[in-house]
C-alpha cells in the first residue's frame, strides 16, 4: 500500500531567501513524516488558484510570507482569533472541509521575547516599520502588557492604517525618536547591510534592541546598540517558533528545537 506524500509550501515574493523549507524538511525527517515542504514565488493574481489547490488537497497546507499575509484572507473560510485581529495569516490549514488561516508569528515573537531577561510590562516600545509582520508584533506586545507602542514608518500613511486594527497606537514621523525601553527594527533595512539613518546613541543604556532580521545575525542596528551598552536580539528565535507552531498545527507533533536546528540555519 502506498500513501500519497503530503505537500506543503511557503508562498511569498521574493521567496529565495526563505529558510522555512530547510527547517520544516529537517523536522519532517526527524519525525518520520511522509511529506515535503518547498518554497514558491507567486504573484498576487496566482493566490486564488494556489489556495484552490489546498481546498482540493492537491497541496496539504502552506505558510504565507511578505507581501501576501493579508491578501490571502478573502480566499479562506475561517480565521483564528489572532489572524482576524491582525488581518494577517502566515499559516493555512485545511480542517473539517474548511480553509483556516492562522497567525503563528504572534506566538513566535512572544516566545522569543519571553526567553530574554527583559520584562516588558509597563514599558514603552518604539517600532520602526509598518510592514507585514508589524500587526503581529503589536498584538503580542499588547498581550505582554506594554504601556505604550509608537510606530515610525517612512510612509506614515501605512503606520496610520495600523490604527484601524489597534487602539492607543501612536505614530510619529520617520526620523523622529521618542523615549523607549525597547526598540524594534521591523523594516527591511539591514538585510543588505544598509544602515538605518537614525542615531540612537542618546537613548541611554540597558534598553532592548530587537531586529526582526536574522540574516545577517548582527545588523548595524544591533552592532551599534551593543556598543552603546544595550541588550540585543535578532529575529531567529521568532522565525523558529513561528515555524514550530505551524508544524504543530499541520502534524500534531511538537518538533524539537536543538543546536542542530541553529547550525542548519547558519549554513546559508
Ligand atoms: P511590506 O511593506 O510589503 O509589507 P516588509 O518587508 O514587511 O514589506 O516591510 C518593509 C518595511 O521596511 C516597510 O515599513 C518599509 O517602509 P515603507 O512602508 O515606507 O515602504 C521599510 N523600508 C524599506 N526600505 C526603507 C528605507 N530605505 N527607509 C526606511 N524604511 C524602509
Amino acid at each position: 500500500m502506498t500513501t500519497k506524500i503530503k505537500k506543503y509550501f511557503v508562498i511569498g515574493n521574493p521567496i529565495d531567501h526563505s529558510l522555512s523549507p530547510k527547517l520544516h524538511n529537517y523536522w519532517l525527517k526527524e519525525n518520520n513524516i511522509n511529506a515535503l515542504y518547498d518554497k514558491i514565488k507567486l504573484n498576487e493574481n496566482d493566490l486564488e488558484n494556489f489556495i484552490k489547490d489546498i481546498r482540493q488537497q492537491k497541496i496539504t497546507g502552506c505558510n504565507v510570507t511578505v507581501p501576501f499575509k493579508q491578501a490571502v484572507i478573502p480566499f479562506l473560510d475561517k480565521l483564528s482569533l489572532e489572524a482576524k485581529q491582525t488581518q494577517s495569516v502566515n499559516t493555512i490549514i485545511f480542517k473539517d472541509g474548511s480553509l483556516v488561516g492562522h497567525n503563528t508569528d504572534i506566538v513566535g515573537f512572544a516566545k522569543a521575547i519571553q526567553g530574554l531577561s527583559f520584562n516588558l510590562r509597563g514599558k514603552k516600545v518604539l517600532i520602526l516599520g509598518a510592514g507585514g509582520v508589524v500587526p503581529s508584533i503589536i498584538f503580542a506586545l499588547n498581550k505582554m502588557g506594554v504601556s505604550k507602542i509608537i510606530v515610525s514608518n517612512r510612509t506614515k500613511q501605512k503606520a496610520e492604517k495600523l490604527k484601524n486594527l489597534f487602539e492607543n497606537l501612536k505614530t510619529i514621523e520617520w526620523g523622529n525618536i521618542e523615549y523607549f525601553d525597547m526598540i524594534i527594527n521591523a523594516t527591511s533595512l539591514g538585510l543588505n547591510k544598509e544602515k538605518i539613518n537614525l542615531d540612537f546613541s542618546n537613548a541611554g543604556k540597558n534598553k532592548l534592541f530587537y531586529d526582526v532580521i536574522y540574516n545577517p545575525a548582527e545588523t548595524n542596528f544591533l552592532k551599534n546598540a551593543k556598543k552603546n551598552g544595550n541588550l540585543i536580539e535578532n529575529g531567529k528565535l521568532m522565525f523558529v517558533y513561528q515555524a514550530l507552531e505551524a508544524f504543530k498545527l499541520w502534524h500534531e507533533v511538537e518538533p524539537k528545537i536543538s543546536n542542530e536546528i541553529f547550525k542548519l540555519l547558519e549554513n546559508d
